[in-house]
């Protein structure tokens, strides 16, 4: 059974950048459906009793089990995001991290702007996500479900774009969530524990 981490903090931690509102529906609702659906979809099958990383990396480009991938990388993905915030977030990287934005991505600013555009310009659904590869930070997008690890790439932080998360407090501004995420709600902190993973 794949069960529904907890939120590491209060529905109301990232107000008023994201509003408690959006927050208990997008955690209660939409994160817990994944998990929901996925419980359903794997009874009986191999993916009974595999861990979730093993799931979405043996599902992943395989069209017969496209809705175990879907749920399984949206519960993976959303975990991801509530760790990749946290109140009074954003600021600058310290230490390697903000070595690396320097040298590979041009400095914060740079940083700042092509993270903000390549994640509002994801067409429809999808995620925003700085990433390594090839032990350089990059700026990278995905549709849908598609988690970054399963092409190589090891995933610091990300930003969701699917409108559940940001339509009740920004309607269609996309733009202003992501950059008011981008500058207030960053865990830089949590980027650092996941370039120093191995
Ligand atoms: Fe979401």
């Amino acid at each position: 059974m794949f069960t529904l981490p907890a939120l590491p903090y209060a529905d109301n931690a990232l107000a008023p950048v994201i509003s408690a509102n959006t927050l208990s529906f997008h955690y209660g609702k939409h994160h817990k459906a994944y998990v929901d659906n996925l419980n359903k979809l794997v009874a009986g099958t191999e993916y009974e009793s595999a861990t979730l990383e093993k799931t979405i990396t043996e599902t992943a480009g395989k069209a017969d089990k496209a809705g175990i991938f879907n749920n399984a990388a949206q519960i993976w993905n959303h975990t991801f995001y509530w760790n990749s915030l946290r109140g009074n977030g954003g600021g600058l990287p310290t230490g390697k991290l903000a070595q690396m934005i320097e040298s590979d991505l041009g400095g914060f600013d740079n940083f700042r702007k092509e993270f903000a555009a390549t994640t509002v310009s994801q067409f429809g659904s999808g995620w925003g996500w700085l990433a390594v590869e090839g032990g350089k930070l990059k700026i990278v997008k995905t549709g849908i479900a598609e988690v970054p690890f399963t092409k190589g790439q090891k995933p610091l932080l990300t930003i969701d774009v699917w409108e559940h998360a940001y339509y009740l407090d920004y309607q269609n501004r996309r733009p202003d969530y992501v950059n008011a995420v981008i500058d207030k709600l960053l865990n830089w902190e949590f980027a650092a524990e996941n370039l120093a993973k191995g």
